[in-house]
């Protein structure tokens, strides 16, 4: 039987240096399934080799994909693409596999992709997605478990299609299936996170008309036919802003490099109210813990909002703050699995629906923890950077999902940080 790794974290050690950050995972996964708008070879550069992009590599060869990976990146031939069936076992394990939908719908008129199940951090339904199709012409019909869509014999239709919130894997759905369909479509309250530019970029590379994106409108005209392009993925601004927390939980002082500014606003400027020192070169950013921190209020909310996928990892911050701080969460509806695994290292957290308000302790003590979801690892390893003692969290195939060489990255920073088997 497999043994059972843990994460340990000796807190208390000064953090300095560099970290590279990576390729951002929700930029890689829409563009590897975009690829299956056309045939032929594409090369992806910066990909982050995590175990979401080799699930959504593992369904593209399902679905008649050949890939190679080489020390310069990824190639991958879409030549031979003709299954159009995402199956449960797959999907169970990715919800982002449902970004498979769009792209075989328009690309061969048919698609069964097995419906995506919750997780940890609430329902997360795709009727926006569906609801965007059918308006496209699709029709959709849900049997034993699978979303069973067909595009009409002419296929999809342009359409006006009005978001009620602005889901950004809704908006990759509609954007990718529209590039391919007969006429014009335009998205409104579209998601404007970057990697929705970022997708929006690599369509109008493979010769698809898009204006728009990364605004709440994106006006999409479609061709006939699409082109394999060359693509190099934009850096990951969660993992970025993950480092830039540490030190002020460790102390010292980090370079984050080759990550991008522009993505991160948000992020730094709460970073920078909380007393961090914060400073910009190019794609390097400087963060230094220096004077007393401040408490905050953190609230969550699309691009350019404070990014939901950061919220676990400030909570890890806050519990150590002198004073007061809140924080709340507005995109999802069960994104705390991290307070009680906090308050295990002794947070006095009080959640109250969406809101958690925060009393910041001198100093948490080292306890055996459980990853709950991919960002609440993060905040468990934030938090146990200045713990005292050595923390062991369990789980973490979670982390893996989302976070390339963590335990490497962190400990060439000057952390204590090794995986070993789990002892409690
Ligand atoms: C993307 O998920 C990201 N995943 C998530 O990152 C991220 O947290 C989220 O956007 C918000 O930024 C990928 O890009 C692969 P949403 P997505 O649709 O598209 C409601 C991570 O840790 N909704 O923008 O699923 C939904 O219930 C992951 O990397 C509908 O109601 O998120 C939720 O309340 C976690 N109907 C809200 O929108 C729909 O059809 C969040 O939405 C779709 C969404």
């Amino acid at each position: 039987m497999q043994e059972n790794i843990c994460i340990f974290v000796e807190g208390g050690h000064k953090l300095s240096g560099e970290v590279i950050i990576s390729g951002a995972k929700n930029a890689a996964l829409p563009a590897l399934a975009a690829a299956l708008l056309a045939e032929g070879e594409y090369f992806f550069s910066n990909v982050p080799w995590l175990v979401d992009v080799f699930t959504m590599l593992e369904l593209l060869g399902r679905l008649g994909c050949q890939y190679e990976i080489t020390r310069e990146g990824l190639y991958l031939d879409t030549s031979n693409a003709e299954e159009t069936l995402a199956p449960y076992e797959i999907v169970s394990r990715m919800r982002a596999s449902v970004l498979v939908l769009g792209p075989l719908l328009a690309k061969h008129g048919k698609a069964k992709v097995a419906r995506p199940g919750g997780c940890p951090i609430g329902k997360r339904p795709i009727d926006l997605h569906l609801k965007g199709l059918e308006a496209m012409g699709a029709k959709i019909e849900m049997e034993h478990g699978y979303i069973v869509a067909k595009a009409p014999r002419r296929g999809l239709c342009g359409a006006e299609i009005f978001f009620d919130f602005p889901s950004v894997t809704a908006t990759e759905t509609i954007m990718m299936a529209a590039s391919l369909a007969r006429g014009k479509t335009l998205i409104r309250n579209a998601a404007k996170e970057p990697e929705i530019e970022f997708l929006g970029d690599m369509l109008c590379a493979m010769g698809a008309k898009i204006k728009g994106h990364g605004s709440e409108n994106i006006y999409i005209e479609g061709v006939k036919g699409l082109s394999p392009a060359k693509v190099d993925i934009i850096p990951d601004r969660i993992e970025a802003g993950t480092y830039l927390m540490a030190p002020a939980v460790a102390g010292g002082e980090i370079i984050v490099k080759r990550a991008n500014p522009s993505h991160l606003e948000n992020v730094l400027a709460s970073l920078k109210q909380l007393g961090l020192t914060i400073e910009i070169s190019g794609d390097e950013i400087l963060s230094r813990r220096g004077k007393r921190l401040r408490p905050i209020k953190i609230r969550t909310a699309p691009y350019p909002g404070y990014p939901t996928d950061l919220q676990a990892q400030i909570m890890a911050v806050l519990c150590t703050v002198k004073g007061v701080s809140v924080v709340v969460e507005t995109v999802f509806e069960d994104r705390f699995h991290h307070v009680e695994e906090l308050k295990r290292l002794g947070a006095e957290i009080t959640v109250e629906g969406r809101v958690a308000v925060v009393q910041g302790v001198k100093r948490l003590q080292a306890a055996p923890v459980k990853a709950t979801d991919l960002r609440a690892s993060a905040s468990l390893v934030l938090a146990a950077l200045g713990a005292e003692g050595v923390t062991e969290i369990s789980e973490i195939h979670h982390l893996k999902r989302g976070y390339e060489s963590l335990c490497d990255k962190f400990s060439k920073l000057g952390a204590k940080i090794w995986e070993a088997p789990c002892q409690s």
